[in-house]
């Protein structure tokens, strides 16, 4: 089968992104990523994904502002289907898209969060983790809806949390486990196999015995 075509969106250094390329490179699907765009003209991601020979773009929401958000959402949704991206990958994109994006790629829009969630939605979670004293962290990829972090679980990955942690250890003991989660549901969306795949709603990991 030919893959669906996929736009992937970066703020930062965009590791998540590279794993991906990476997977759809060695397995021959390269040729399905339309674009990876950013928000942010210094991601440095961006040279890491043009270094791998995929498109790039920027659309810039600073001139934007507050008060033209929607506007960006829509330029942001029609450059990615001009690229003819069906699928939007987000990875670690730092911007919460409305209504005016989400709408043209209903149930299209992935996103990895560095969590279990309903665990620690929003921000600074492997702290957040450390703090409440979890035995088990990692992350989740899950379709993207106007809730925060909010939308299906698609799969999920965890580690234990070890009593010498602090949160960069943790956060690179489960961004290890987001580079091998993430390509594999990407590369399952593209194909058609998502649902199949991976339901909708997957058990929770089983709590540590007191
Ligand atoms: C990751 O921790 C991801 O879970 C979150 O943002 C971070 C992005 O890191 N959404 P990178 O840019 O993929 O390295």
């Amino acid at each position: 089968m030919t893959p669906e075509r996929a736009a992937i969106l970066i703020s930062g250094r965009g590791s998540n992104m590279v794993a991906i390329l990476e997977r759809a490179r060695d397995a021959g699907w390269l040729g399905a990523i339309a674009l990876v765009a950013s928000n942010r003209p210094e991601a440095p991601g961006l040279a890491r994904a043009a270094a791998l020979g995929v498109p790039t773009d920027v659309l810039d929401h600073r001139p934007f502002g507050r008060a033209r958000r929607a506007e960006f959402d829509a330029a942001l949704a029609d450059r990615l289907q001009q690229a003819g991206a069906r699928w939007v990958v987000l990875a670690g994109f730092m911007r919460i898209l409305g209504p005016a994006f989400l709408t043209p790629f209903e149930g299209r829009v992935l996103n990895i969060h560095p969590s279990l969630l309903p665990a620690f939605p929003g921000l600074h979670t492997h702290e957040r983790a450390l703090e409440a004293g979890a035995a088990r962290h990692g992350c989740t990829v899950h379709l993207v809806d106007t809730s925060l972090d909010g939308g299906p679980v698609l799969a999920q990955a965890d580690v234990p949390v070890l009593g010498d942690d602090d949160a960069d250890s943790l956060a690179a003991r489960v961004l290890e486990q987001e580079h091998r989660l993430y390509p594999a549901v990407v590369e399952s969306a593209v194909f058609g196999r998502l649902h199949t795949e991976f339901p909708p709603r997957p058990q929770a990991a089983a709590p540590e015995p007191a």
